[in-house]
């Protein structure tokens, strides 16, 4: 009988023209391991990012700070492309515009790697992650209304809300934290009109004149007190019901740290500046006005917004930092500085989906899928960003962690629309492929070669004559197994692989793979496959590997470590689907992850042994069990 697979195959002998090899598909994550932090310095020292940096200190003076066409002297920034491998940045710039000694400005004459800017809704970084480090993520599901009992007073008054009233009940503090609250985006402060414009002028384009008491009392002059707030929050309708859709709500934020200060019982900045800033030793970063000396004022303290206090909002906005210390905050956050790795990767996940597929929202992050490159679909890694934006500053910080890089951006003044994200895009489509050229050469430097069993290490081989009780009522009994010792002098285990790399395809590639004699890329892929005989020799096997994050210190104290791969077991000789097929998928490996296992062990597990001065010894396969030793 025919399987659907040979089916597929034969069609395609119909219809060549349109048949597309299949390419491979990695599993998700970092195609190679990142750069280790010991190679900090081989990093900074690396070709490609030293060429990166030349063209960056060409490029910017060039487009943005000599062109007379992008208003450079009417803005200064301060850019900083930081990796978690080292804390030196891989490039930095700073440009001041000349525009700013005539302000007569209480701040900085020139700005730098220190240089303090508002960075608005990147704090909201600093929230998120101040709750995580003191409350955790375990509460996220958590309605809103068990730590703020004004909340639950609301409830009370309209249990399951309505379309005019949020089902308060139904926040929970995950949906506050990931946009998901369903909530407006604020109270008074931003976006409510007769702030931001004399009432005659609004009465004039349309908007209707009100009875006083309809108007918020509060918003920017004064700003609204914790009481004003939830008395304005009763009246403010949901945008639609929670777990709907994201809409970014600044208010949901400063909810969110109500809930902190209640839960913690410190106020929202001791919280930030005991959980985060003084473990990090972030000495540019304030949670309130610092020294006008400290920073770039580029004009009226009020009117850029420099002095602008937003109270009970701070945990939305209120923040201030330098690019070093963003830089700083990055780096902490991939390197899990902390919290555990475990919260870290729960973090940096998404919580919602928006319109562009290629968009995703988290806490608080606009996630951005990026194609990695190789010419190839299905290689694309995350870039995790949040801008931020308030009075006369723009800011955007960005971290990819499966390469270990992240840029920060700072800007102040008149800056043309969109500087931020163009300078995030400019840095991105140079890093992208300046780290994983770094990742994929220090990968190959250390990885590829030629592996073989050199030992006469005693092996375990499994007896097919067991010796059970031949009276045992189960069917199935565990095989015994006995340890054989293969002298030297007999045949040596003829098993090898190697592995190399290649600059247009990922991961570790595998090829000749034999284990005792046997061709085991073609075994691998033919035993997940379940494929009829007539197929067999069409199969064109493909066997990679993918850093899994496991690693170990070897037993015994020994120096060195123990580091684990997945090996995804492809057949590329299969047809790519056709177009216009919506519901399949031809990059679906996660689903075949260990499809095939030996006496409990993975056939996909490869092993890897790094000794003390980081060279790679052998790699061991799990159901293979012998140690191929790293011959050249
Ligand atoms: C394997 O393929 C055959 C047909 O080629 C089919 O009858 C059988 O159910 C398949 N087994 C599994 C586990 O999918
Ligand atoms: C900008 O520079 C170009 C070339 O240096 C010059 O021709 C042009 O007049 C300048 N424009 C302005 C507005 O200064
Ligand atoms: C500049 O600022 C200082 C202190 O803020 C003030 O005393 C001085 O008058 C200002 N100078 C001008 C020209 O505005
Ligand atoms: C904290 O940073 C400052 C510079 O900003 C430095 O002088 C100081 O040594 C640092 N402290 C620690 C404990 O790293
Ligand atoms: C991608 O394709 C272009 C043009 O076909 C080629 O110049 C480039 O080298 C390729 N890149 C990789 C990484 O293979
Ligand atoms: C291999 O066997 C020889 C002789 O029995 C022994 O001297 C040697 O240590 C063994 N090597 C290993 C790696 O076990
Ligand atoms: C198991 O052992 C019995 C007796 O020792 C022998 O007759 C039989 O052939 C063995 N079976 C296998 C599969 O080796
Ligand atoms: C089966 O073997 C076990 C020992 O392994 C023994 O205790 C038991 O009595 C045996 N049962 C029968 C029915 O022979
Ligand atoms: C086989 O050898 C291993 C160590 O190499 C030992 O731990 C194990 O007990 C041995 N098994 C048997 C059945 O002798
Ligand atoms: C190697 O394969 C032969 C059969 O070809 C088998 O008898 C032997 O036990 C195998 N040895 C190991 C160590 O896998
Ligand atoms: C090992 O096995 C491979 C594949 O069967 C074979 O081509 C090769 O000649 C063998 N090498 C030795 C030394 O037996």
């Amino acid at each position: 009988m025919k399987s659907l697979l040979l089916l597929l195959a034969t069609a395609t002998h119909f219809a060549p023209s349109l048949v597309l090899a299949k390419q491979p598909c990695p599993l998700y994550g970092p195609l190679f391991p990142k750069p280790s932090s010991s190679s900090g310095t081989t990093l900074l020292q690396h070709p490609a990012v030293k060429s990166a940096a030349a063209s960056l200190d060409e490029i910017f003076p060039r487009y943005i700070d000599n062109d007379n066409t992008t208003g450079s002297s009417h803005f200064s920034y301060s850019v900083e492309v930081f990796s978690g491998a080292t804390d030196t940045p891989l490039w930095t710039h700073y440009w001041t515009a000349p525009n700013l000694g005539g302000f007569n400005s209480s701040g900085v004459k020139k700005v730098d790697t220190n240089t303090v800017y508002r960075i608005g809704s990147i704090t909201k970084i600093f929230t998120v992650l101040a709750f995580l480090v003191s409350v955790g993520d375990k509460v996220w599901n958590e309605p809103v209304t068990k730590y703020l009992p004004e909340l639950k007073k609301l409830a009370e008054q309209t249990p399951g809300g309505s379309m005019m009233v949020p089902d308060w009940e139904e926040v929970t503090l995950g949906g506050l934290a990931g946009q998901t609250s369903g909530l407006t985006r604020d109270y008074a402060l931003l976006g409510e009109l007769s702030y931001e414009a004399p009432l005659d002028a609004l009465y004039k384009i349309g908007f209707p004149p009100l009875p006083l008491e309809e108007y918020p009392p509060c918003g920017t002059v004064p700003t609204c007190n914790r009481e004003q707030l939830f008395a304005g929050l009763a009246k403010l309708p949901p945008s639609f019901p929670t777990s709907t859709t994201p809409a970014y709500s600044d208010i949901s934020y400063a909810l969110l740290g109500y809930v902190a200060e209640r839960i913690t019982g410190k106020d929202f900045k001791t919280l930030v500046t005991d959980t985060v800033l003084k473990p990090l030793n972030l000495t540019h970063t304030f949670t309130s006005k610092p020294d006008d000396a400290l920073g770039i004022i580029p004009g009226n303290r009020y009117s850029t917004s420099w002095a602008f206090e937003l109270a009970e909002e701070a945990a939305t906005g209120n923040m201030y930092t330098s690019a070093g210390d963003m830089s700083a905050l990055g780096r902490a956050i991939m390197r899990s500085t902390l919290l555990k790795p475990a919260v870290t990767r729960r973090w940096l996940k998404p919580s919602v989906f928006t319109s562009d597929p290629k968009s995703t929202v988290g806490m608080p992050w606009g996630i951005r899928q990026l194609d990695i490159g190789f010419n190839q679909s299905f290689q694309i890694t995350h870039a995790f960003n949040k801008l931020g934006s308030l009075g006369a500053y723009t800011s955007l910080l960005a971290i990819i962690p499966d390469l270990d890089i992240g840029f920060s951006i700072l800007a102040a003044g008149d800056p043309p629309a969109g500087l931020a994200m163009d300078i995030a895009d400019t840095l991105t489509a140079t890093y992208l492929s300046t780290m994983t050229t770094v990742a994929r050469t220090e990968a190959d430097r250390l990885y590829s070669g030629q592996y073989r069993y050199t030992g006469n290490i005693t092996v375990s081989i499994p007896s097919s004559n067991s010796s059970l009780p031949s009276n045992s009522s189960s069917p199935f009994q565990p095989p015994k197994y006995t340890n054989t010792t293969l002298p030297s002098t007999r045949q040596r285990l003829n098993s090898s692989l190697t592995i190399s790399t290649s600059t247009s395809s990922p991961g570790l590639i595998i090829k000749n793979w034999i284990s005792n004699s046997t061709d085991m890329s073609f075994y691998a892929v033919a035993i997940g496959s379940n494929i009829t005989d007539e197929y067999l020799d069409k199969i064109k096997p493909s066997v990679r590997l993918y850093p899994t994050g496991f690693e170990e210190p070897l037993p015994d104290n020994k120096p060195g470590k123990r580091v684990a791969f997945k090996a995804v077991f492809e057949d590329l000789s299969l047809p790519e689907r056709k177009p216009g097929m919506q519901m399949g998928t031809d990059c679906a490996t996660w689903v075949g992850v260990t499809g095939v296992v030996y006496a409990s062990r993975p056939l996909d597990l490869f092993v890897f042994e790094v000794d003390g001065e980081g060279k790679v010894r052998g790699v061991e396969n799990g159901a293979l069990r012998v140690v191929l030793d790293k011959v050249g």
